[in-house]
């Protein structure tokens, strides 16, 4: 074990040291020979997936790309998605929770579990994304994610490489250091389809009943699990890593 830790420490480090001041499709396009037919990248359409979704398709890069549909979502989370289905005209892989969870979930407790407890708000979480993305990862090495450090406290220690302990993959964060307005700069600059509730209020969007807009100056991430005081908010697919 402590031999398999140095290991993905010295891969981390190793990645690091060789991506270093090198441009983000430049490493996309590393990666994908270093893991080919085993990299994956994750997206909800949020901004900062916008900009990786673009960087993947425009460099035609091997990268398999996937999305997690909850079922909850925003109608113009779905928007985004047929725009960029439409823009690239290349795949994205739509996966969905395991249907008989989900309706052992909703039948016993009901369609708004999640404002009840954190515990039923974890319950619906995991089912909705931790598992499918759990099935996703058991299939790649390395996974993409559009991951900011400057999006909460929580993150601000974030890397550019981590190795996840509970996916056994290596997590590549390339916006890691990346300020808001370069995300939006490269949007605009590139053109690039992004959701319409971002321009209302909207910083950080997950799941329809489970965000709300923000006031000016209000944390990105406080509109999401509003009503949730003192957890993480943070749903449980990322904080599995080694060094953070
Ligand atoms: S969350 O953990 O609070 O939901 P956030 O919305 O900030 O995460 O997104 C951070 C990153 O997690 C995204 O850039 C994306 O890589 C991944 N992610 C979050 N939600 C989804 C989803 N529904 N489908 C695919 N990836 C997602
Ligand atoms: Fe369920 Fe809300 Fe988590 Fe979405 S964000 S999976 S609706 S608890």
């Amino acid at each position: 074990m402590i031999m398999k830790d140095l290991l993905d420490n010295e891969l981390v480090a190793q990645l690091e040291r060789e991506t270093s001041g090198q441009n983000i499709q430049d490493t996309l396009r590393l990666l994908s020979q270093r893991f080919s037919g085993a990299i994956a990248f994750s997206t909800s359409f949020g901004l900062e997936d916008q900009v990786i979704t673009d960087m993947i398709f425009t460099g035609d890069l091997p990268v398999l790309v996937f999305t997690l549909d909850t079922g909850r979502h925003f109608e113009e989370t779905y928007k985004v998605m047929n725009r960029t289905l439409s823009k690239y005209g290349k795949k994205i892989k739509i996966c969905f929770p395991d249907a008989g969870e989900v309706e052992r979930m909703v039948s016993q407790k009901g369609p708004y579990s999640f404002y009840e407890s954190v515990e039923n708000r974890k319950e619906c979480c995991h089912i909705r994304k931790v598992e499918p993305l759990k099935k996703v990862l058991e299939q790649v090495s390395c996974w993409i994610t559009g991951l900011r450090a400057s999006q909460s406290g929580t993150r601000q220690d974030l890397a550019r490489f981590s190795f996840d302990e509970a996916n056994q993959v290596i997590k590549y964060n390339p916006l890691a250091d990346w300020s808001v307005d370069q995300v939006s700069e490269y949007l605009k600059t590139n053109h690039v389809p992004y959701n319409s509730l971002h321009d209302k209020g909207y910083p950080s969007i997950g799941c329809a009943p489970c965000t709300r807009a923000v006031a000016e100056g209000e944390d990105i991430r406080s509109g999401r699990w509003w009503w949730e005081n003192n957890s993480a908010k943070e749903c449980g697919l990322h904080h599995n890593d080694k060094n953070q």
